[in-house]
């Protein structure tokens, strides 16, 4: 199949990644340095990948970021009669908007934490007395991961809520917040890929979220994953995908805009039971860094049959063992990540039996340098999660870049919640 992949994150390489293995023609738009087929045209540009789609005879094209579903790119697509995997706006709109999927989640009865979306800062001061402790503060709309505060007190709440409706400091983005009861547990996600109300779950992967060793440090779009996470045994997977997959498809079906794509749902382990935190309309990265090489069916297969709506005559296959895999991130990540250094060693790590997934990187005359925040994330697969970490590592010591930031503890403690 000729395969468009949109977008130019590791998460994008990987799906190119695997996507090539099973002897697809792959294109990237934009791409990265380490991406087949690079065509420079941004994954926010919604008519110059159509019109890229369609020139191109293009068979399948696979949406790696929110930013352009939630826009309506598998839409755009569809009205020309292009397959495209990823959800609708309509759908996109579970991440898009958390007091959608909020509303969602009561609606379908699918247990979450208690919250009220607030859209001014003198309802949302007011709001704050209905919760016994600080809740935690979200801003609606997209926020590159950045939306959600968490305080430890009322003050902090209040200072959250100026940030969000005074200071603008997430933009539009904030004009709806969402005020969410405060969960303490085990994080976990959970990912599907669906089809109307039919989906298959995809092995449990675990990122690792926060910047330092020991999970310290700021919030980052995750500093590495491992997969199968052994906090998911078969039977919690199977309730989190009757409780938070399967409510959220029949009631999207029922509405007339079903399901298509990858639904992640993030959930937080309580004594009470699970709880949905969020929803992504998306594969996770670097959730897709380890759940890729452990698939042993071809993705193209899979995706165009949720398109199509063959999905229920799917089983998928998963490789034996595990894999695991370290993000290194640039100097200054997650703030100010420093772009222009150059990166050596990549061959090294791949004959060391690792996968460079490369990320924030570009091509110079010299070879690869830094562009981004998350660089690269390199993935080593094993016959059990100590032997995946162990290739993986082995990977990273061949690497180096000025200012490299990874953790060394991926795989190797199961993150806690915050
Ligand atoms: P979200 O994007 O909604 O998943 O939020 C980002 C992160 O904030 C989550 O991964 C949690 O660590 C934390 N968080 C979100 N909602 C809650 C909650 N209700 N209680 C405690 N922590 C939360
Ligand atoms: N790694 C988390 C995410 O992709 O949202």
């Amino acid at each position: 199949m000729r395969v468009l992949v949109v977008g130019g994150g590791g998460r994008e390489h990987a799906l190119a990644w695997s996507l090539s293995r099973h002897g697809h023609r792959v294109w990237c738009a934009p791409g990265n340095a380490g991406t087949p087929g690079n065509i420079p045209i941004a994954a926010d540009d919604l008519q110059g990948l159509v019109r890229l789609a369609r020139e191109g005879d293009i068979e399948l094209v696979v949406v790696g970021p929110e930013a352009p579903l939630v826009a309506g790119l598998v839409d755009a697509l569809a009205a020309v009669g292009i397959p495209a995997f990823g959800p609708s706006a309509a759908c996109a709109a579970l991440e898009g908007s958390k007091a959608f999927s909020k509303d969602a989640m009561v609606r379908w009865g699918v247990a979450t934490a208690a919250s009220v979306t607030v859209t001014t800062l003198e309802e949302g001061m007011a709001a704050l007395d209905r919760f016994d402790t600080a809740p935690v503060v979200k801003a609606s709309g997209l926020a590159a991961g950045k939306g959600v505060i968490v305080p430890d007190d009322r003050a902090g709440a209040e200072a959250a809520l100026r940030l969000m409706f005074v200071e603008r400091a997430f933009g539009s983005a904030a004009d709806e917040v969402v005020l969410e009861e405060r969960l303490v547990g085990r994080e976990v996600s959970v990912l599907a890929v669906c089809s109307g109300t039919e989906y298959r779950l995809l092995v449990p992967a675990q990122d690792h979220k926060r910047l330092g060793d020991g999970d310290l440090g700021p919030n980052t779009g995750g500093m590495g994953a491992f997969a199968p996470a052994p906090t998911l045994g078969a039977e919690l997977l199977g309730t989190v995908g009757d409780t938070a997959i399967a409510p959220i498809l029949h009631g999207m079906a029922e509405r007339g805009t079903p399901y298509v794509g990858v639904l992640y749902a993030g959930l937080m382990l309580t004594d009470a039971g699970p709880r949905v935190l969020e929803y992504n309309c998306r594969l996770g990265d670097p959730e897709a860094q380890v759940i890729l090489p452990l698939l042993a069916d071809d993705p193209a297969e899979v995706f165009l049959a949720a398109v199509q709506g063959r999905l229920g005559e799917l089983t998928l296959s998963w490789e034996p063992g595990a894999a695991a895999t370290v993000v290194m991130a640039a100097a200054g990540y997650p703030d100010q990540p420093r772009k222009g250094d150059l990166i050596t060693g990549i061959e090294a790590a791949t004959a060391a039996g690792c996968t460079v997934f490369h990320a924030g990187t570009s091509e110079s005359p010299d070879g690869p340098r830094t562009a981004g925040g998350r660089v690269l994330a390199v993935t080593g697969v094993g016959a059990d999660l100590d032997a995946a970490v162990a290739r993986a590592y082995a990977g990273v010591a061949a690497i180096s870049f000025a200012g490299a930031q990874f953790r060394h503890d991926i795989g190797r403690t199961i993150p806690e919640a915050t």
